[in-house]
């Protein structure tokens, strides 16, 4: 289909994921010679699709999306390259998606994965494209179950390495090894949390000291990856020693390490060389309207776009800081079957699911719980993400099949994978979505 169509127009998701596997579709058509066009949405939802009817594009490939719609609007002729939880009976011959062929698409492989999986069928010369779809399942936290990619996600590790573009390697997991002084890399720890340690500046200076840690290196500020091989590892059984000693058990304490990724094209020591840092310097773009930022970073600008991208990351983690502030404020009520909290306007709804996950993540929420997180959105609806730990996935829960459920009754829109996932319902539903919600969490897990 995508050989025999003139052109094409790609529509794709505003994450990180949803960025790059907009990029490979774009570069895939591009080295085609096909004329293409693209856009960013936050869903599929009515007046995206109406507007997809209007415009009467040749072919529109979803990317990153579309899962829920395959089986709908049989007059735009599509393709769906994604891996979010559809409905069994879509259609195979235009749908590529690891849901189809019984694979988990929450760890198993990304929507940048599946469309590189296409785009490297089209021509094996896209295999360089790998390592923007190894951003994408990092930028989706498909490494997050096992620290490390697994399932289909590591033929395209395999090819990004045999292309001369990705190297894996076995390091710490913390975000910002590249670009973030030591103190902040322990500061912003959460997976594992450091006890005594992560949250807090100070600590997180004295316990390096302690270590005789040098923190500078003349002006500028140490980096993980400016350390010795020495040092990395005395901070490394500090921390491991630190978590059993205060009883967290092995399992815990390993997951300081795991798989790291490196795009070896890239200049060491900025953000784009390692794939957490380059997710998170998309998710600075799309998810506050800059999509064409992102997109052309991914398309290899390294000039103004990438600049702008740079200008858009400060903001974001400015966003961050404040959003989590602002979930704690409001605290977390605590409910049979779930959890929730509501931020109103305090939280953007393009990064609820951001702070929504990093909540989940702090060292007092319960783990026991799915945790949900209400924004209203500039339109007035209220934007719902939901996540929860994997051992409740591993019971039974799926938070994308009851997110769909309860959304759709209250004639809301949801779905999204059994660990993450969304919705968006009419405001002042709120409380009738969270008893829905919890009857389809009761039934789910096996008594
Ligand atoms: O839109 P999309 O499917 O691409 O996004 C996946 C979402 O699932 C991300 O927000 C990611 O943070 C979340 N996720 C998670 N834990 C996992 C896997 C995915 O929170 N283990
Ligand atoms: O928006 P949030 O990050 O909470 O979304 C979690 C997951 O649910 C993502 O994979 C997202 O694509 C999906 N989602 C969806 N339909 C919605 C909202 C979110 O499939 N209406
Ligand atoms: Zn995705």
């Amino acid at each position: 289909m995508i050989r025999n169509s003139r052109e094409v127009h790609i529509v794709t998701h505003i994450d990180a994921d949803g960025i790059t596997a907009g990029a490979i579709a774009s570069e895939t058509l591009r080295r085609l010679g096909k004329e293409y066009s693209i856009e960013c949405v936050k869903q599929l939802d009515e007046i995206c699709m109406k507007k997809l009817l209007s415009d009467g594009h040749e072919l529109v490939w979803f990317t990153d999306l579309g899962s829920g719609i395959s089986t709908q609007y049989p007059e735009v002729k599509k393709i769906i390259t994604d891996h979010h939880e559809c409905p069994p009976d879509s259609d195979l011959s235009f749908h590529f998606n690891p849901h189809l062929f019984g694979k988990d698409g929450s760890y198993e492989l990304s929507g940048a994965g599946a469309t590189y999986l296409v785009s490297k069928s089209v021509s094996q010369k896209n295999k360089d494209l790998a390592a923007l779809a190894i951003v994408g399942a990092i930028g989706d936290l498909q490494d997050r179950r096992f620290c490390e990619l697994r399932g289909i996600n590591m033929q395209v590790v395999e090819d990004g390495k045999e292309s001369g573009v990705l190297q894996t390697m076995k390091d710490i997991r913390y975000f910002g090894k590249e670009t973030r002084p030591l103190a902040k890399l322990l500061q912003y720890a959460s997976d594992p949390l450091i006890p005594g340690v992560s949250g807090r500046e100070d600590a997180c200076v004295s316990f390096l000291q302690e270590l005789q840690i040098e923190l500078k290196a003349g002006d500028a500020w140490r980096t993980w990856v400016d350390l010795e091989k020495e040092e990395k590892r005395r901070i490394l059984s500090a921390i491991i020693q630190m978590l059993l000693s205060k009883g967290f058990g092995y399992k815990t304490a390993t997951r300081v390490l795991g798989a790291t990724y490196i795009l070896c094209k890239e200049e060491e020591g900025t953000e784009l060389h390692e794939a957490k840092e380059f997710a998170t310097l998309l998710n600075s773009t799309a998810r506050y309207g800059q999509y064409e930022v992102g997109l052309q970073v991914c398309l290899g600008d390294r000039g103004k776009w990438l600049k702008e991208a740079l200008n858009l990351l400060s903001g974001h983690r400015q966003n961050l800081v404040e959003g989590l502030q602002c979930a704690r404020d409001e605290q977390i009520q605590k409910r049979t079957y779930l959890q929730y909290f509501h931020a109103g306007n305090g939280i953007r709804d393009t990064i609820i699911g951001i702070v929504t996950n990093m909540m989940l993540n702090t060292e007092d929420v319960d783990k026991e719980l799915p945790l949900i997180g209400f924004a209203l959105t500039e339109n007035g609806e209220v934007k719902v993400s939901a996540r929860a730990a994997q051992s409740l996935v591993d019971r039974g829960l799926d938070l994308a099949v009851a997110l769909t459920r309860a959304a759709k009754e209250i004639h809301g829109i949801g779905g999204g994978h059994n660990i993450a996932a969304g919705a968006t319902i009419p405001k002042g539903k709120e409380e009738e979505f969270l008893q829905l919600l919890e009857r389809e969490i009761q039934r789910q897990f096996v008594p």
